[in-house]
Parts: structure tokens; C-alpha cells; sequence
């Protein structure tokens, strides 16, 4: 006879603190246990989080509940990203998200891990341009996954250079192409979601966050071209 057992309704992943690979303000990321296709992001609690006097970190010490808004908006961009291209676009400009997991440290959300051909994560946009490493080729990159976010008419709310990650993904049991990922800040956080009232405030929205994001990475940004080059030395 079938008998209901508590346990078994959802298993616990166990994560290993060890296994951290990288950290953001809000969460915490891991590599998946048995799975190098995907991470696992772990939302940091309250006391982890680094204390921050800007606007958003002081709504999320007032409201928390700012923060599962959050994940709740790039979860939205996502599906409706999904649903728009009806899987048709082979390389969508921003991670994949495969759903949540209960784990000993908290819930976790599923993506896809954004490596290097030799196993290590991806660096950074920002790294990349901090060290003096980027390459024209990861310009380039840069620049395919811009271009992407465009046409696809992408939310995308926080473009800071530690949000884009190059490496491969996972196609399969193959690693895919090289490109410029975008694994955080899409979806329309904002008060006022003046970004999701239709594509044109999308794209001012989208214009302004490039040229911030020029800035910070040490970039050019060529409105006319929507296009990043480097900057000229002075
Ligand atoms: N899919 C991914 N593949 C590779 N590295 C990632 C991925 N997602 C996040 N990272 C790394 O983890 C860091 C923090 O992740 P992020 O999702 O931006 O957290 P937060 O929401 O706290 O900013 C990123 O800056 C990047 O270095
Ligand atoms: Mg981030």
C-alpha cells in the first residue's frame, strides 16, 4: 500500500561551504554537487549581506521582502523571454534559470554555470577590464550579447561589468561556443516599472545602463552603433 512519507516529498541538495565559488551582494554561489552543467545561488542571509548606505541596500535591510521581489522579477523576464522566442532563440543573452532546490543552506536557485574549457567559472566583465585582460575577442563577445539583449528587447536593470561572465555553456554533454553572458540583474526592479511599459522605454532604459556600464569597464560607448570600443588613450 502506498504510504505518505514526509521525507521523501522533496530531497535536500547538500551544499558544501567549501564549494562557494563566488559571491554577489545577495547571494551566495555554489557548484552544483554532482551536476558541472549548473550553480546553485544561495540568497545570503539578512546579516550576510555587506551593509550598504545606497538606496537599494537600505530597502533591503527595511524591506525584505525587496529582495525575493527580486528574484521574483528576473524570474518573470526569464519566462517571458522563454515564452516570446518559444525556445527558438539558440542563445538567449542571459543565463538560463532551471527552477529551485531546498538545500542545508537555504533555497537555492538552479542556473547554468558559465565556465572556461578547462572547468574554472568564467571571469567577469569587470575582471577582466580591472586586470587589463580584455581581449577584442571578448569585446566582441560583449558586443554579440548587447546586441542580443536589444533586439530581444530585454529587461535588464542592473548591467554592472560584475553581472556579464565569459566562458561556454553546457549544450548537452558539449561545451557551446564562447560568448558574454549576462547571469544577474535582468528583470524590471524598479518602483516603477517604467521599462516594461513598452520596447521604446526599454531601450532608453537600455541606452542609459550601457553608457553606466562604459563607464565602469572602462569602455567606450557608442550610442549611434549601439556598440562598445575601446576607449582612446589620452
Ligand atoms: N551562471 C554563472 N556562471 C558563472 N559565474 C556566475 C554565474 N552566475 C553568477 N556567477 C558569478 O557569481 C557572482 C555573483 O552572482 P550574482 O548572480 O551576480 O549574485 P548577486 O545577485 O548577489 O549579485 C557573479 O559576479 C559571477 O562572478
Ligand atoms: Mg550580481
Amino acid at each position: 500500500m502506498w504510504s505518505f512519507n514526509g521525507a521523501q516529498t522533496m530531497a535536500q541538495l547538500e551544499l558544501n561551504k567549501d564549494d562557494q565559488i563566488a559571491s554577489g551582494v545577495q547571494r551566495a554561489i555554489f557548484r552544483h554537487p554532482f551536476d558541472k552543467t549548473k550553480l546553485v545561488k544561495v540568497l545570503k542571509s539578512a546579516d550576510e549581506m555587506p551593509q550598504r548606505s545606497n538606496f537599494n541596500g537600505r530597502m533591503d535591510q527595511l524591506l525584505p521582502s525587496t529582495r525575493l521581489r527580486q528574484v521574483r522579477k528576473e524570474y518573470q523576464e526569464y519566462l517571458r523571454l522563454m515564452l516570446k522566442t518559444e525556445g527558438r532563440e539558440a542563445r538567449i543573452p542571459i543565463s538560463h534559470m532551471m527552477g529551485f532546490v531546498s538545500t542545508n543552506l537555504g533555497l537555492g536557485c538552479l542556473t547554468e554555470s558559465v565556465t572556461e574549457a578547462d572547468g574554472t567559472l568564467g571571469k567577469t566583465l569587470g575582471e577582466l577590464a580591472r586586470s587589463g585582460s580584455l581581449k577584442d575577442e571578448d569585446l566582441d563577445l560583449l558586443n554579440d550579447a548587447v546586441s542580443r539583449i536589444y533586439r530581444l528587447n530585454i529587461r535588464a536593470s542592473d548591467m554592472n561589468p560584475k553581472n556579464f561572465v565569459l566562458g561556454h555553456r553546457w549544450q548537452g554533454t558539449a561545451l557551446g561556443p564562447r560568448e558574454c553572458v549576462l547571469v544577474d540583474g535582468f528583470g524590471d526592479i524598479h518602483a516603477i516599472p517604467i521599462r516594461s511599459l513598452s520596447n521604446w522605454t526599454n531601450r532608453l532604459g537600455l541606452d542609459d545602463s550601457c553608457a553606466r556600464l562604459a563607464r565602469s569597464a572602462k569602455l567606450r560607448w557608442d550610442k549611434t552603433n549601439r556598440a562598445f570600443t575601446r576607449r582612446k588613450e589620452s
